[in-house]
């Protein structure tokens, strides 16, 4: 039902400087595979199959990933290396790829608003590629697709944090539906230490209406001077509904070195050693 998703891949990843200076965050491979790939598996998993990318000036090899390689293929063709191909052979035999610049980085919220022409009128996921999420049975954004289906509502992934790392993310606070559902009541981008209205944080995932980009349009600039998601998520919970889901799985943030060093290990030992 939602068939497209959208991965806003315009930033530049200065966290991860130099090796992002010339090459996109979202190239880096976790083990042999780039980070945007096990992102498009999540979505293509959960049902999608429009993968629309916001991209931005020095992403160009986001695009070739995503395409032939003929050169290459005729190389390794008939050898014992096309194996290494088969994976992402079989996403391009199933996915579309469209993409669109953003000129300027004016934040996450912008970055989505700029993929408004790919997504359409459409409910469709948003994917951080950056964020690296693993659940053995059912992807992240598998299981937010079913909650969609229930609810027909925005819904962004949360996940509890240490209480001195909340001033790096959006944090949420609301009414306990469930266990893990929470209907959004307050929302704040980057909370000051001390001032967070809870541990739940926003992680890289969402299942977002259409709407949201009316909403996006009428945003100002907020934290940092940027177009905040969180700022228009808060304005559709406040006339609308938005739900946080505390998701199933493991979460890495690939954007920073910690993270990206436990992605790999974790990758390296649950699936590349199995694969040897
Ligand atoms: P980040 O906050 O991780 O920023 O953006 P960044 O530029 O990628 O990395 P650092 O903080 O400088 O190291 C969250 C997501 O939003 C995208 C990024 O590509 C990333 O996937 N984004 C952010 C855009 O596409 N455009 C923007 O203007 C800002």
């Amino acid at each position: 039902m939602i068939r497209k998703c959208l991965f806003p891949a315009a930033g530049y990843g200065t966290r991860f400087l130099p090796a992002t200076k010339a090459m996109p965050k979202e190239m880096m491979p976790i083990v042999n595979k780039p980070l945007i790939e096990y992102g498009v598996e999540e979505a293509l998993e959960a049902g999608m199959t429009d993968m629309c990318m916001v991209t931005g000036r020095g992403k160009n090899a986001i695009l070739d990933h995503f395409d032939m390689n003929y050169e290459l293929e005729h190389q390794i063709s008939g050898t014992q290396k096309e194996t290494l191909l088969a994976d992402i052979r079989a996403i391009l035999d199933r996915a579309n790829f469209t993409y669109i610049r953003q000129r300027e980085m004016k934040g996450l919220g912008h970055a989505i608003l700029t993929g408004r022409p790919l997504v359409g009128d459409h409910p469709f996921a948003v994917v951080l590629a950056d964020d690296l999420c693993m659940h053995p049975e059912e992807g992240v954004l598998a299981q937010m697709v079913g909650l969609y289906k229930q609810f027909r509502c925005s819904i962004i992934a949360v996940e509890e944090v240490p209480a001195e790392e909340t001033h790096k993310y959006g944090v949420i606070a609301g009414r306990m539906l469930t266990d893990r559902l929470i209907c959004v009541e307050d929302m704040i981008e980057k909370p000051e230490r001390g001032k967070a209205p809870s541990n739940l944080a926003i992680i890289g995932r969402y299942i977002l209406t259409p709407d949201i980009f009316d909403i996006l349009e009428k945003t100002p600039p907020g934290k940092n001077g940027e177009i905040q998601i969180t700022d228009a998520l808060l304005q559709q919970a406040r006339t609308g509904c938005v739900l946080a889901y505390k998701f199933k799985g493991k979460r890495f943030d690939c954007g920073a070195v910690k993270g990206f060093i436990a992605a790999t290990n974790y990758c390296y030992e649950n699936f590349y050693l199995h694969g040897e």
